[in-house]
């Protein structure tokens, strides 16, 4: 049995020189773990998969293949930005898999938000573990696993979560991270060089923009909601509320409401921004955006994005609300 509790000893990790001599003390264990063998890790593209995947291309290089599988419920440059910068920045050996039809197609006429994320898993495991299998002489398998993880505190990814692995494959397990809390991980993804965007993103759902195209999912929704989640993130990031703001989101409801467009009587749909705070995930509160903000986003939206023709935000705290939709 490894031991799964973090060392009284262990300095919490807070400056880039900290960030370096524990980057120095993993490359030599993970040398010595692995040696001239494989490693195999699903990569998300999210800060702890990232971050564990620029960690061994240092200390083994090509020996790690990384598999990044594209359900259709990423955001906008979100798969793009994992190629860019793990196959061309830093010669990785990346498996990029489209599986956008595979999951938009089991998808179909499912309404059940548990149901959908139970759909969503199931798939990526089936996809990946064929990855897996295409794979010669694989003997490990990496992942981002952080010590709230192993806490059973960290809500975000330690309920309903999508990201369960194959039982059937036997690898050992590969977890650099696992003593770490998330605010020493970003700072060891700044001292490997990872993108800040990468490193200081939101939280985002394993079954992505999945659960905020409520009900059952349709392209044309879903495309309204990835193009709205990419001008909030715009706005945001141009306003200097990225970082000051855990999470923000738009949500594209199964329902449409009469407008106004170009002198003609439209029925689209609407779109709700949430924008909360919290430290837990537990419990949230709304943001105070500027109003004037609100009104610009508005504004952009319903002339940006097809189908739409409303902008609400969600006033709601957790409780009552949850963050998601569903
Ligand atoms: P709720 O909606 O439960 O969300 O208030 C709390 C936090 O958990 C995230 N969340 C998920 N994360 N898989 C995940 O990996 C999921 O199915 C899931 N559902 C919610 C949510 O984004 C928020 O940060």
């Amino acid at each position: 049995m490894s031991n799964n509790v973090r060392p009284e000893s262990m300095e919490r990790i807070t400056t880039p020189e900290l960030a370096n001599a524990f980057i120095e003390e993993q490359l030599i264990e993970l040398r010595k773990q692995i040696g001239d063998k494989k490693v195999l890790l699903a990569l998300s593209g999210g800060v702890d998969s990232s971050v564990v995947a620029a960690l061994l291309i240092k200390a083994v290089g090509k020996q790690l293949v990384c598999v990044h599988v594209n359900h259709g419920l990423l955001r906008k440059g979100e798969p793009e930005q994992v190629v860019e910068v793990f196959r061309n920045q830093m010669d990785a050996n990346l498996v990029y898999v489209d599986a956008v039809d595979r999951f938009l197609d089991k998808l179909v006429g499912v309404a059940e938000p548990e149901q959908k994320r139970k759909i969503i898993g199931a798939e990526f495991i089936r996809v990946f573990e064929e990855e897996a299998r295409k794979q010669e002489g694989i003997e490990f398998l990496a992942q981002g696993t952080i010590y709230p993880d192993i806490l059973e505190s960290g809500p975000v990814k330690a309920h309903h979560n999508v990201g369960g692995l194959p039982e059937d494959l036997q690898f050992e397990l590969v977890e650099p991270l696992k003593f770490l809390f998330k605010d020493e991980v970003r700072v060891v993804g700044d001292a490997l060089g990872l993108p800040a965007n990468m490193v200081y993103r939101q939280p985002f759902p394993g079954p992505g923009l999945g659960v905020r195209c409520i009900g059952a999912i349709t392209r044309d929704r879903l495309e309204a909601v990835r193009e709205s989640d990419a001008i909030l993130r715009e706005e945001f990031a141009k306003n200097d509320l990225e970082g000051k703001v855990w999470q923000y989101f738009t949500v594209v409801p199964d329902f449409k409401s009469t407008g106004v467009k170009n002198n003609m009587r439209s029925y689209e749909w609407p779109v709700i921004i949430r924008a909360v705070n919290t430290r837990d995930a537990m419990t949230a509160t709304v943001e105070d955006i500027p109003f004037s903000l609100l009104q610009h986003i508005t504004a952009r939206i319903t002339s940006e994005v097809a189908g739409v023709n409303r902008v609400l935000y969600d006033l709601t705290p957790k409780p009552t609300g949850t963050i998601e939709w569903e």
